[in-house]
């Protein structure tokens, strides 16, 4: 896969990545096929998220003799944190992919008057303990203005865990989202398929997909 990064943000560059984005942004196409492309491209983004996860080695039994294999150090916990509710679009693929991470969801909503995070759900636990052990994905398709990701890298900073260990990974993201995470967390790893041009005055990105969650889940107003 090809990957172009610059200061921490790595977007991911594949022909499969433009050809479900091309798919997603279309307003006409069906909600299976939303979803099934969203899915994909979660899969190509987790993948280049997960790289750097630490293996060890250990001893298993063929069916003909012993041998050592490489598998992902137990001695880590892996937590993927879906921001609610369109975090789910990835942390469904990611935990099908790591079925024994923890998922810790995230509930916040974005006050239309002020842009600004509302937490209304939380399942990460009070304090992590060996949080050194521990490697964060933070999971949100739409990093727009950047305040609920920001938000959301606070809280895990704020239980001890190491920026170096907190990736977040987004489908699409606006400059705006970007500056505001590089600046104020310069060594969080950032995943996108893809930066488009700018908001619009509603904190949308354009020109985007509209409101992923409400592409996900059918919700729009008739
Ligand atoms: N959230 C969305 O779902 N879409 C955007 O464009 C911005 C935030």
């Amino acid at each position: 896969m090809t990957m172009l990064t610059v200061n921490n943000v790595t977007t991911v560059c594949h022909p499969l990545c433009e050809h479900n984005l091309g798919i997603i942004r279309d307003k006409d196409i069906n909600s299976d096929c939303f979803k099934n492309s969203m899915r994909r491209l979660s899969t190509i983004l987790i993948l280049e998220a997960t790289k750097d996860l630490p293996l060890k080695k250990y001893t298993v039994q063929t069916p003909l003799t012993s041998c050592k294999v490489n598998k992902i150090n137990d001695e880590y916990k892996i937590i993927f944190a879906p921001i609610l509710r369109a975090g789910l679009a990835i942390s469904d693929v990611a935990s099908e992919i790591i079925p024994d991470a923890s998922i810790q969801h995230i509930g916040m909503y974005r006050d239309e008057a002020t842009l600004e995070p509302v937490w209304y759900y939380d399942k990460t636990p009070v304090s992590y303990q060996n949080p050194e052990n521990i490697k964060v994905f933070i999971l949100d398709p739409m990093l727009a203005t950047g305040n609920s990701a920001h938000a959301a890298v606070s809280l895990f900073l704020k239980k001890g865990i190491n920026i170096k260990n907190i990736v977040f990974v987004c489908i699409l993201s606006s400059p705006k989202g970007i500056n505001l995470l590089t600046k104020d967390f310069p060594d969080l790893r950032i995943i996108t398929a893809k930066t488009d041009d700018r908001l619009n005055e509603k904190g949308y990105i354009v020109p985007g997909l509209g409101d992923a969650g409400d592409r996900l889940f059918n919700t729009f107003e008739k």
